[in-house]
């Protein structure tokens, strides 16, 4: 048969036959709890096109998208140079994963990555996040001798057996271990404790996000200099997992940047990818990827099939290039600026409000006990039903009738998250704040938002 010809998979058709049935397909073929999650919630609107950072339902309504696919849309969905970046690939009949060749593209790519962050000199690419956090593990290991890998409360780096190991959230561990053994944990922000973790010089490497994805948690201005001083004196690798954090999403390439650190291991991902096609990539100093790689019949004692090809490698050449031309950082900077601002001035309006934190569009909005008698007592029940079931009584209402797409950011929070495309409009920072002021009113009087409260709290208590 020709390959070059024959049957086509009309995919846009597919999609136009079949989406009405997506959520039955699921409950059928797939995880039938997430169609039910996205139900009770009211989310099962049917998204059919995405642009930018807009997503549009079946009567094509337009809504803002504030969760990014979780990071990876932060120049936006369907950027035209990404797409074109990869149309030239697929047209080029490029020598793709010859294995026993070596990569132009991922030779380009890693140049580039790396040069964007000088302290380090070598690169590894992987498939997702998760692949950068195992690879991570294995260069520690082989680098120093040593079995140990330290990691902090509530931190999140990937569902893989490694990455697992190093999740800082019992509920994501209950139930699938034994894990990987020699594995501590260190409370975020303690440098005492991590002296004493690492004092007995049995930790390979402290693995760290620079701001953690969970409850948008930021460092203490001087966490992150210490780590490095700590890790140095005790001969642990320092591992900045940057893979929520990175390309740009802070108003900086890495987070890592804000307190001038330079970590032997930065792990990138999500963003890399320009929303199409999956990367990870762990950029290090030569020793420690010497030391894996460190004979010839080594070359290939670690790797995967897919990592390195040309379109991952091409994804990531044209989202560099366009985080770029775009001035992308500076506008995560200049949006998560005024954000910030603007949302930290409602706190003094509402009881309910606690805190606005965060850098660049890596933004999180908590909430908590309310002082008014009246308040607190709805506040108790929901906490009582599911701890963190408030934020919904936000992310809820925002989307039914803001059209904003949010996330309450982990299990049990009082946080909720923003990691919006790093492409938001002035516009766009309008829409947010207005909506954000309407709801959190209304979640401050009885009514429409508790009584939904009310019936949240009855799915708490059946579930
Ligand atoms: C900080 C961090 N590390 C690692 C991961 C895992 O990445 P992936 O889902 O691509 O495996 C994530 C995903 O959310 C993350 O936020």
């Amino acid at each position: 048969m020709d390959i070059f010809s024959g049957p086509n998979a009309d995919i846009r058709a597919l999609f136009e036959t079949h989406e009405a049935a997506r959520f039955d397909l699921h409950k059928r073929r797939l995880n039938e709890q997430m169609v039910r999650v996205l139900k009770t919630i009211g989310y099962d609107v049917g998204f059919c096109k995405g642009r930018g950072q807009y997503l549009y339902d079946r009567q094509e309504v337009r809504y803002l998208d504030l969760l990014s696919g979780f990071g990876v849309f932060a120049l936006g969905r369907n950027h035209h140079a990404i797409r074109a970046a990869l149309k030239n690939v697929l047209d080029a009949d490029l020598p793709n994963l010859v294995q026993m060749d070596v990569s132009t593209l991922a030779g380009i790519l890693a140049d580039r990555l790396l040069a964007l962050v000088p302290h380090l000199d070598k690169a590894f690419f992987a498939n997702s996040g998760a692949e950068a956090v195992e690879a991570a593990i294995k260069f520690a290991r082989a680098a120093t001798g040593r079995a140990g890998i330290a990691y902090c409360s509530h931190a999140f780096h990937g569902l893989t057996y490694g990455a697992l190991s190093l999740n800082g959230d019992e509920v994501f561990r209950r139930g699938f271990e034994p894990l990987l053994p020699d594995c501590v944990c260190v409370p975020f922000n303690d440098l005492a404790a991590l002296d004493r973790a690492l004092s007995g010089r049995r930790i390979a490497a402290f693995v760290v996000e620079p701001i953690q994805g969970k409850g948008v948690t930021l460092p203490n201005e001087d966490y992150l200099k210490g780590v490095q001083d700590l890790c140095r004196r005790h001969e642990t690798l320092f591992i900045a997992d940057e893979i929520q954090t990175g390309i740009g999403r802070t108003g900086r390439f890495l987070a890592s940047e804000h307190w001038d650190v330079e970590p032997d291991m930065v792990l990138l991902a999500k963003a890399l990818s320009g929303g199409h096609v999956p990367v990870g990539a762990v950029l290090m100093r030569k020793w420690v990827h010497d030391k894996m790689f460190n004979r010839m019949d080594r070359a290939v004692v670690h790797g995967s099939t897919f990592a390195k090809n040309d379109l991952a490698m091409a994804a990531g050449i044209a989202t560099l290039e366009v985080l770029k031309a775009e001035r992308v950082t500076e506008n995560a900077a200049r949006t998560g600026d005024r954000l910030l601002r603007e949302l930290s001035a409602l706190k003094g309006n509402y009881e309910l409000l606690k805190d606005v934190r965060g850098k660049g569009l890596m933004i999180g909005i908590e909430f908590g006990t309310p002082r008014s008698l009246k308040l607190k007592a709805s506040w108790n029940l929901l906490e009582t039903a599911s701890k963190g079931l408030f934020c919904q009584l936000i992310t809820i209402p925002l989307f039914k009738d803001h059209k904003i797409l949010t996330q309450v950011s982990g299990h049990a929070s009082h946080t909720v998250k923003l990691i919006p495309p790093l492409i938001i409009t002035d516009e766009d920072c309008d829409w947010i704040v207005r909506a954000f002021d309407q709801v959190i009113a209304d979640s401050h009087r009885a009514g429409a938002v508790w009584s939904l409260g009310k019936t949240l709290v009855d799915h708490a208590m059946r579930a």
